[in-house]
């Protein structure tokens, strides 16, 4: 909004703040929306404890029992901002062709215009929080800086977690530094005297939108999630995607992990997976115990930015300090770190309170409490035949917190990545596992990725979605172009990453689980870092390497047969037919921005398979 007229009015700016362009920024922003009074968050212990005060009195929190979860809190949202709102997000570029056939694209100045209708006086009655923050390490060379306004201090307590911010960063920024402005408000103005709700929001409009080409990103109407904490989705995808597009770099929906070996090598892996494939309990994965010797250690859940070293390998930062996950399904069986992690320290969205004041979820304990207040505050027994939880609630924690937290996830320069790995949740076609021949494989097997919407996402299930990269909502320019840089990329690195797609989601044919997954990832786990050291033998099948029954490792789980093991494997030409038809309807939608390599590869693939 750089032709807003505003007035000169006093932001307080403390001393320490130099960036005459901040200063500027946020006196515009407070013109535009006048709230009460602006504060410059400093990022202390104090200021987050004061925070969680006002928000416990204001009654957007709730104090869980410090005997049985020390440190923590519990909110829960209006019942129409519950999760990121794609259908809400836009990318803005100057023409439509740059966003893509993937994004919701507007005319620029359109939305501007817009933006500025809606912004005018939203913040009346609140106060404008000045969020400083760095994604990645603070002073790391694969570091940004975005400044998040926000008029919501729920969303100030989460940056607190999440991102490393506060006063260290205006030192970084000194007086010229590029930053990423960020605007958000929950688009609920106060009028005189008005009594605030504990979850402020605006029921109309919600409106997520990034201006590629200035790198800017202004929020309206939701307090949640991925909307509302402006350096993850946003900053650190959307805005970071097109940024490493200009300047050589990926930034990607993966979570990062270690794996060991009982001979102490260390290999480093990047896997994106859609949301609701279970990427947290894979960044935090507990070997079963007959593996002895291999460990796994966490560097990032989510999102990993990704920077050529001068070795020729690809080197990944975890760009966040915290972890935002969802809390259903999560439990002692599935994600054993997560919950050790969950002890203490914890924000909950919309999960259920206990009655001694604690947390539950789906899929917590086997046995439900007999009672409970549901997300909504509503008293719920496990015959009231409704989620007690939110399908998307979310716990926000420390990353620190983590009991399998690498000891380099805070290295500046990033840990070398020796193999990516792409996954959907696919009850058939895709197998187990397979490894792609080369990089431009790689990329085609994860630009055609798919995956089964489950009924938390849409309300059907079954459908498969085309999620390339798991990147469909967070790529922040057109995709066919982004498919191009990840093939020029791969070029140019000397030491490429072997690239995978697995799957732990095929069904049997009474549609069960035919994979156990969780822990027993573990073998498919190391086949994938034995191969990228040359020492797991493969099979070539039509779509890339597979392993054979005898190359995984089963100790410990001798009730798995071969021919178990065969049906999860299993590469059925009628099913391939199949999935070809939808990698072509899929290719279409980039007409002829689409790079040539992927449509040899599906001609290649479709000779090679017989459909
Ligand atoms: C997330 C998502 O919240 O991918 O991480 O939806
Ligand atoms: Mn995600």
């Amino acid at each position: 909004m750089n032709q807003l007229k505003f007035l000169e009015i006093d932001i307080g700016t403390p001393s320490y703040v130099k960036h005459d362009g901040v200063v500027e920024w946020v006196t515009q922003i407070a013109s535009l929306t006048t709230p009460e009074r602006v504060h410059w968050c400093d990022g202390s212990t104090e200021e987050y404890e004061r925070l969680c005060d006002e928000l416990v009195a204001s009654g957007t929190f709730r104090r869980l029992n410090p005997k049985l979860r020390p440190g923590s809190y519990l909110a829960w949202s209006d019942p129409s901002d519950v999760a990121r709102t794609e259908d809400r997000t836009f990318i803005c570029s100057k023409n439509r062709d740059e966003a893509g056939a993937t994004n919701n694209w507007r005319e620029p100045a359109e939305m501007r215009a817009l933006l500025e209708r809606l912004f005018t006086g939203c913040m009346r009655g609140r106060t404008l929080y000045v969020i400083p923050f760095s994604m990645g390490p603070l002073g790391s060379k694969s570091a940004h800086v975005g400044v998040e306004i926000s008029d919501s201090p729920y969303v100030v307590a989460h940056m607190h977690i999440m991102t490393r911010m506060g006063r260290k960063v205006w030192d970084i920024l000194g007086e010229h530094g590029s930053f990423v402005p960020c605007v958000h408000s929950v688009g609920a103005p106060l009028a005189l005297g008005e009594k605030d709700v504990a979850w402020p929001c605006n029921k109309e409009n919600k409106y997520i939108v990034h201006f590629p080409e200035t790198r800017e990103i202004w929020s309206f109407g939701s307090g949640y999630g991925g909307n509302a904490l402006l350096g993850k989705k946003c900053l650190a995808l959307r805005i970071a995607s097109v940024m490493g597009r200009d300047q050589g770099w990926l930034a990607e929906h993966m979570l990062i992990l270690g794996v060991t070996s009982p001979r102490g090598e260390k290999t480093y892996v990047g896997a994106a997976f859609p949301s609701a494939c279970g990427k947290t309990n894979f960044a935090m994965l507990v070997p079963p115990r007959a593996l002895r010797g291999w460990r796994v250690s966490t560097i990032g859940d989510d999102i990993a930015w990704i920077k050529p070293g001068a070795d020729g390998r690809l080197y990944a930062i975890n760009p966040e300090a915290g972890m935002f996950g969802v809390a259903p399904g999560t439990s002692q069986k599935t994600n054993p770190n997560c919950m050790a992690m969950l002890k203490r320290n914890v924000i909950f969205t919309n999960v259920a309170l206990t009655p001694k004041g604690d947390v539950w979820w789906e899929g917590m304990t086997e046995t439900p409490p007999r009672e409970l207040l549901d997300w909504q505050g509503k008293p719920w027994t496990p015959q009231s035949g409704t989620k007690a939880a939110h399908p998307n609630a979310r716990f926000t924690v420390a990353g620190a917190q983590c009991p399998s937290i690498d000891p380099e996830w805070e290295n500046p320069q990033g840990v070398p990545i020796s193999a990516f790995v792409f996954g959907g949740r696919r009850s058939d076609t895709v197998p187990l596992v397979a490894e792609a021949f080369s990089w431009t494989d790689g990329v085609y097997m994860a630009a055609t990725m798919g995956s089964e919407t489950t009924a938390a996402a849409t309300g059907q299930v079954g459908l498969v979605r085309r999620d390339p990269f798991a990147m469909l909502p967070f790529c922040g320019y057109n995709m066919a172009e982004y498919f191009n840089h990840w093939l020029k990329l791969g070029r140019l690195a000397a030491r490429r990453p072997r690239i995978f797609c697995v799957n732990w989601f095929r069904t049997d044919s009474s549609g069960r689980f035919a994979w156990p997954g969780y822990g027993e990832n573990m073998r498919v786990l190391k086949w994938i870092v034995e191969r990228c050291g040359g020492r797991a033998r493969a099979q070539e099948s039509a779509i890339g390497w597979v392993p054979e029954y005898d190359d995984l490792d089963w100790r410990g789980m001798p009730s798995f047969s071969r021919e178990q093991f065969e049906r999860v494997c299993a590469i059925e030409p009628e099913e391939w037919r199949a999935e070809l038809a939808a990698h072509d309807e899929l290719f279409e939608k980039f007409k002829a921005g689409l790079p040539r390599e992927l449509q040899l590869r599906r001609e290649l693939l479709q000779l090679d398979l017989g459909v």
